[in-house]
């Protein structure tokens, strides 16, 4: 039974998913640095781009970018909420004609013929939400691309750290008065969180070993009627540019977005948030830091890569 299309269907599919989603930069500074690495990665690769599929678009944080460069996007994505709210984005930003919405899952791409976009992207690990058939959903979104693809999947090696501290997402809250609820969670929580907290050797060893975050917990609150999240494959680095290679895919260029952020205390990151100059200095340098081959896997919560046909 293919319970990840299922689950991925039912909790990207929650009402208030694509207003949430389109307001993380907002609230969340290892967003900020995320979206910063992968938009400058994007504009430093549309050399030639007409046309592109994006996979998983959710909100459309990179569709409506693209569509506002002049590119031609088909916006992909299993959730109405996010096709909704993207839609209702990509109208205030004038780029409607230029973004063709599709509701589909990324399992069946069989409606789209080999090389038939320029440009491939999936961000924000969609790929990774398809675990048992990621490898296969990559293979199929690599079969559209004519030039280049670009995709950000879970990182083993980054996602790991999460298992030895819970109160990780509070490092990145930009303002810990903002409503948003997880802000509010994180905040009320965070002392039962550290209180509560046992260290699970052989969790985090499964995890370094398979790769696979989640399972039978997520199968069995799904049967219960409930939207858990996804079960996630994180792939490491080698790995994921030895499968890329296999479907042909040539100038892998691998990196870590948000690896260097992890490394500073939140007073600082606020700090550098809200002063301009310095903001635009540190997050010049967190992607070039976070560029770096050795540090790659240590993304925050994702990996990237860049390649071509
Ligand atoms: C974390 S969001 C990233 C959205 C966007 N790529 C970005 O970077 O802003 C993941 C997106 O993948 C979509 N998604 C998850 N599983 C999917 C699947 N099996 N097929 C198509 N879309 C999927 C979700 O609906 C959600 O919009």
């Amino acid at each position: 039974m293919d319970y990840s299309r299922k689950i991925a269907e039912r909790q990207w599919n929650l009402p208030d998913k694509g207003e949430l989603e389109s307001r993380r930069e907002e609230t969340y500074i290892d967003d900020i640095i995320q979206k910063d690495h992968l938009q400058r990665k994007l504009l430093e690769n549309l050399d030639g781009v007409e046309t592109v599929f994006d996979g998983g678009a959710g909100s459309g944080r990179f569709s409506i970018l693209l569509a506002k460069k002049g590119c031609r996007v088909t916006h992909f994505d299993i959730s109405q909420p996010m096709i909704d709210k993207a839609r209702e984005i990509a109208q205030k930003e004038g780029v409607l004609n230029r973004v063709t919405f599709v509701k589909g899952a990324l399992e069946d791409l069989s409606a789209y013929a080999d090389r038939s976009f320029d440009l491939v992207i999936s961000f924000d690990a969609p790929i990774s939400y398809t675990w048992p058939n990621q490898e296969r959903v990559m293979g199929e979104l690599v079969r559209l691309a004519r030039k280049k693809v670009m995709f950000s999947v879970s990182s083993r090696l980054g996602s790991l750290p999460y298992l030895c501290n819970p109160i990780q997402k509070n490092q990145f809250i930009l303002d810990e008065q903002a409503d948003d609820p997880f802000v509010r969670w994180c905040v009320e929580n965070r002392d039962s969180m550290v209180h509560d907290f046992i260290f699970r050797r052989e969790q985090a060893q499964r995890v370094l070993a398979d790769g696979l975050l989640g399972g039978q917990r997520e199968i069995d609150e799904y049967e219960r009627g409930g939207a858990p999240w996804c079960i996630t494959y994180t792939f490491l680095p080698d790995e994921l540019e030895k499968i890329l290679q296999g479907f042909g895919v040539k100038s892998i260029q691998l990196s870590g977005p948000g690896a260097y952020g992890r490394t500073v205390p939140r007073d600082i990151l606020v700090k550098l948030m809200n002063d301009p100059e310095q903001k635009q200095s540190f997050l010049d340098f967190c992607y070039q830091f976070d560029s770096n081959p050795y540090v790659c896997g240590m993304g925050k919560d994702n990996l990237l890569a860049v390649g071509v046909l």
